[in-house]
Parts: C-alpha cells; sequence; structure tokens
C-alpha cells in the first residue's frame, strides 16, 4: 500500500520511517510519498528515508512531492504532520503568554490556541485536497493543536482520526516497570488531547495501577514532573501536560529563566539536517531520541494497519465524543481508548469520571470550541473569548492584551488579521 506523509520534509520523518521498517509485517508498504513545499528539506529527508529503507532492505519506495495532490493519489491513509511557521513561530508561542504571566507552551494555553489559529485552516485546505485526490484514504492527524484540529476536521466531514504518543508511551514505559510485554498492557486513558489521566493500568484484565505507584511511584512522577505524593493520593497518572495546569506558577518562573524548547529543537534541528545530507548516515541518530515523538512511528503503524486491516484492536485516539463522556457535548473531541476497524473508531464505555478530573476536561473542552470558532472565522474579539473561556487565562483584561499581541505577533499566518 502506499502512504502519504503531509510535512514529510518534517525532521521527525526517519523516526516514522524507522517504525515503518521495523513493523514492516503489521504494516506491509510500497510507497511512502512525502509531501512538503520545503523542497531543500524534502531532499534531504527524502534521501535519509531512502537510506535508511535499503539498510533495513524494506522494499518501499520513497517519492516526493511539493503538492498535497501529487502526493496522495493513490494513496490508503494520509499522515498529517506539519508545523505552520516552524520553530520560530513556535518560540513565540512559548513567549510571549509569559509576558503577560501566563504559561507559555505549543499546544496548552494561549500559546496552543495561536498554533491553532495558524493550523487549522491550512489542515482543513489540505484535508479537501485530500478528499478529492485520494477519496477512500484515512487521514490520521498528528498536527497539533492535535484536539482543536481533529475536531476541525470531524466538523467539516472528513474521514480523519486524531493521533498523540502520550498513551502509547505510558503503555510502554509502564510495561517496562512491570516486566510484561506492551501488548498486555491496557490503560484507563481518558480526556481530551494533552488532558488526559491514566486511572487504570490492567495487565491481562488486572488493575495494576495501585501497585505500579507503590513500586515505581518515584520514577513515574520525576518523568511527569509533577510530586509523587500528589499522584499517590490521587491514585491516577495524569500526563505531563497537566504539569502546566497544577504547577502552572512554578512553571512559569522556570520558563522565563530558560531557553525556550522551540530555541533548543531548532538547534537540534540543524544538527539533524546535516546528518540527514550525509550520504553515509542511513540509520535514525540518537539526537532524535531527544524529540518528545517516542514511540510516534509505533502508535502510526498501528492505527493504519488497523484500519486498512479491520483489526478491531484497542487504541487510544481522538475522536468525536458522542456520549462518551456524558458530560460533554456530543461534538467534543475526546482521547479515550477506541476499538479500530475499516469503520474507523469506536470508543469504548468509560467509567464516570470524578468531578476533579471531569470540571477541567469540561472546561478546556468549552475552550477548545471557541479557539476551533476562533480559528475558522477570525477576529480578535473571538480570540479573546477563546482565552476567556480557558483555565488558564480567564481574566479579562489579561485575555483582551494576550489575544491583541498574539493576533498582532501572527499577522502573517492569518488571512483575516
Ligand atoms: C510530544 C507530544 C507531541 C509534541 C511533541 C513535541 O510527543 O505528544 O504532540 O509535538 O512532544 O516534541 P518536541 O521535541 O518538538 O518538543
Ligand atoms: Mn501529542
Ligand atoms: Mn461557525
Amino acid at each position: 500500500m502506499k502512504l502519504a506523509v503531509v510535512g514529510g520534509g518534517s525532521t521527525y520523518t526517519p523516526e516514522l520511517i524507522d517504525g515503518f521498517a521495523r513493523l514492516r509485517e503489521e504494516l506491509p508498504l510500497s510507497e511512502i510519498a512525502l509531501v512538503d513545499p520545503d523542497e531543500r528539506r524534502l531532499g534531504l529527508v527524502s534521501g535519509m528515508a531512502s537510506r535508511m529503507l535499503a539498510r533495513a532492505g524494506h522494499p518501499a519506495t520513497v517519492s516526493t512531492a511539493t503538492t498535497v495532490e501529487e502526493g496522495v493519489a493513490g494513496a490508503q491513509a494520509v499522515l498529517i504532520q506539519l508545523r505552520i511557521g516552524g520553530q520560530a513561530a513556535r518560540n513565540v508561542d512559548e513567549t510571549l503568554p509569559l509576558e503577560c504571566g501566563c504559561v507559555g507552551q505549543e499546544t496548552t494555553g494561549a500559546g496552543g490556541l495561536a498554533k491553532a489559529l495558524r493550523t487549522v485552516p491550512v489542515v482543513l485546505d489540505i484535508a479537501e485536497r485530500v478528499a478529492k485526490a485520494a477519496p477512500e484514504a484515512w487521514i490520521v492527524d498528528f498536527t497539533n493543536p492535535v484536539g482543536i484540529v481533529t475536531r476541525a476536521l470531524l466538523q467539516a466531514g472528513h474521514r480523519a482520526i486524531g493521533l498523540c504518543n502520550v498513551a502509547i508511551g505510558f503503555q510502554r514505559r509502564f510495561a517496562a516497570a512491570l516486566g510484561v510485554t506492551p501488548e498486555r498492557v491496557s490503560l484507563g486513558h481518558v480526556g481530551l488531547n494533552h488532558l488526559t489521566w491514566e486511572r487504570s493500568v490492567r495487565v491481562d484484565g488486572d488493575d495494576v495501577l495501585p501497585r505500579l505507584l507503590d513500586g515505581h511511584g518515584e520514577e513515574i512522577a520525576a518523568a511527569i514532573g509533577l510530586p509523587v505524593e500528589l499522584i499517590r493520593r490521587l491514585g491516577v497518572v495524569p500526563s505531563y501536560y497537566l504539569r502546566y495546569f497544577y504547577e502552572h506558577d512554578a512553571v512559569v518562573t522556570e520558563q522565563r529563566a530558560k531557553p525556550s524548547r522551540a530555541a533548543e529543537v531548532a538547534a537540534m534541528e540543524e544538527r539533524l539536517l546535516a546528518m540527514y545530507a550525509d550520504p553515509a548516515v542511513d540509520t535514525k541518530p540518537e539526537l532524535l531520541e531527544k524529540r518528545g515523538g517516542a514511540f510516534y512511528s509505533e502508535s502510526a503503524v498501528a492505527l493504519i494497519s488497523s484500519l486498512v486491516n479491520d483489526r478491531g484492536d484497542t487504541q487510544v485516539v481522538n475522536l468525536r465524543n458522542d456520549g462518551t463522556l456524558p458530560f460533554l457535548p456530543g461534538d467534543a473531541v475526546i482521547e479515550v481508548p477506541a476499538r479500530i476497524g475499516a469503520a474507523g473508531a469506536t470508543a469504548l464505555p468509560v467509567d464516570p469520571v470524578e468531578p476533579l478530573y471531569a470540571g477541567l476536561i469540561a472546561h478546556v473542552t468549552a475552550y477548545e470550541a471557541l479557539a476551533l470558532e476562533a480559528a475558522l472565522h477570525g477576529g480578535t474579539d473571538r480570540v479573546a473569548d477563546a482565552l476567556l473561556a480557558h483555565p488558564l487565562i480567564g481574566q479579562a483584561s489579561v485575555s483582551r492584551d494576550l489575544a491583541e499581541r498574539l493576533v498582532a505577533a501572527n499577522r502573517a499566518f492569518l488571512p483575516w488579521a
């Protein structure tokens, strides 16, 4: 089968290729089309991808295209992984909110809203093109903010599923701690993209989360950056994105004192691109391990394989709520375990969610709805309303101030501004 990767010139692509090469039985690919408007990157990354596949003895060819139509024709699945404005725009997302006392993060809070404003129109345009050039193809969205982007895609009627590596990362980490294979571990994962909690960790049906927190609490707490006392008392494992909520002010202080993640990543990207340009390099560079994308290739392979082969297994994905969490509107996009088959993803039933988590989920869901309205229809007032609805912003004067600054800083990416 043919798979297309929109944003294929990303420095992350070799992570994907490494997974495709290792998991070739699960997903037999004959062509990987890399689509990107940046021809320099496309050349470097496709060269690297071809060498990696050749080295692994994988028969797939790597093709390149600068237009979506050309790249996706004949593809059964289209992965979208792009970052509008690159690390420079991300740097603004991570630093500008700090000036107003708010966390600077590319998917959470004001930075995530700025990213949504830049990204939603572009991804919708790409999806329209995919729908015409490859109407049968599944769209797998890795593009952040995944919750809002997936909501935009589903609302527009596309065959899309949103994906993130947080859940598979926990599954792999817990399996290693417990000394079992990852397939035996299933997560009671609930919430929205980048706003989730693991409420159970089942191995062959038994909930071992209490045992995990007893024996491995410290290392789990260190990995998510939250106090071990908190997670033991709550008896759940929040994702590391919850740190931006539970320790908001401490994070702001920390962020003000060090370079942004965007600056770090930009430096890594230069080094990665230099390696991709080297004809002697034909395996995934270790430096890529320092990026946040661990296991994202595995989650992509698993999802696409189940969609194409109608496997009916369970995976954590982003999909329409449709009553799964009864305290949210049907059209909200949630991140929960779902059965994956040829017809798409169907959420598994979720135990009633405690107020401690349900309150925040509902609050951020309202923000996401308003963020999407702002991204689709524009206007500084809509941007300010979304920020007013966000639990990490919420004050009227801060919302107005931030809205004006974000719009001004992103003007080049906003057709309406
Ligand atoms: C994790 C998140 C992704 C995010 C990435 C950032 O993988 O799930 O949604 O894009 O981290 O990683 P980076 O190395 O760019 O900071
Ligand atoms: Mn993610
Ligand atoms: Mn509307």
